[in-house]
């Protein structure tokens, strides 16, 4: 078997990761985008659905998402909130939509979407191990029909599972969880 040289385990690549609000302006290769989708894909899904889909937001894209969050920003607190938001989403280097596909049966429905949402959490382990950070993002923007079209999604097949920034981390917060003994009972 081939050596494999790792610098952190599993374990400290998931304890590691933090989401990230602050970026560096660069944006990474998008060989290590897809690297991580590669290894998002490989997430445990019942029946072998693979509901899960991955829009690239080229400039355009971004450019139209930040501007629809402050279109929507605006109508909701006014110009001031609107421009800090544009801001702030500016500074966000890399834009990245995740799916789910939707299924008249509300019980596999359900299960996409946990099976998407372990798939976020493999493209995120990835990225941090390649030194990229993210943030997913489930704001307002996200539920708005506009958003759907921007990202030519039609949203009676496909739900959006989160809007993930990516890039490298400028600052890497800290984070806390309650103890083990807190979330677990022992049953007899
Ligand atoms: C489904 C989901 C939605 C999230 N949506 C947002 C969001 O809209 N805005 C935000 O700032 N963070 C969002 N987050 C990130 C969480 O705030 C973050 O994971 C949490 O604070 C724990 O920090 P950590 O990821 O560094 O451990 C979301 C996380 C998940 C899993």
């Amino acid at each position: 078997m081939q050596d494999i040289v790792r610098s952190q385990s599993i374990a400290e690549v998931i304890r590691n990761r933090r989401s990230i609000d602050s970026f560096r302006p660069e944006l990474p290769p998008r060989e290590n985008i897809l690297a991580a989708i590669d290894s998002a894909r490989w997430a445990p899904n019942h029946r072998l659905t693979e509901p899960w889909h991955f829009y690239l937001c080229g400039p355009e894209t971004r450019r139209a998402i930040i501007d629809l969050n402050a279109e929507i920003t605006r109508a909701k607190s006014g110009d001031e909130a609107a421009e800090r938001k544009r801001e702030r989403w500016s500074r966000m280097p890399g834009f990245l939509v995740v799916t789910c596909d939707l299924d008249p049966n509300p019980l596999y429905e359900r299960e996409n979407y946990a099976a998407t949402c372990c798939a976020v959490q493999n493209l995120m382990l990835h990225l941090w191990d390649m030194g990229i950070g993210t943030k997913w993002t489930t704001g307002d923007v996200t539920r708005d029909s506009r958003f759907y079209d921007l990202i030519w999604v039609d949203p009676l097949q496909e739900v959006v599972v989160g809007l993930l920034w990516y890039g490298y981390p400028a600052e890497t917060p800290d984070s806390t969880r309650r103890p083990v003994e807190a979330i677990v009972t022992d049953l007899p």
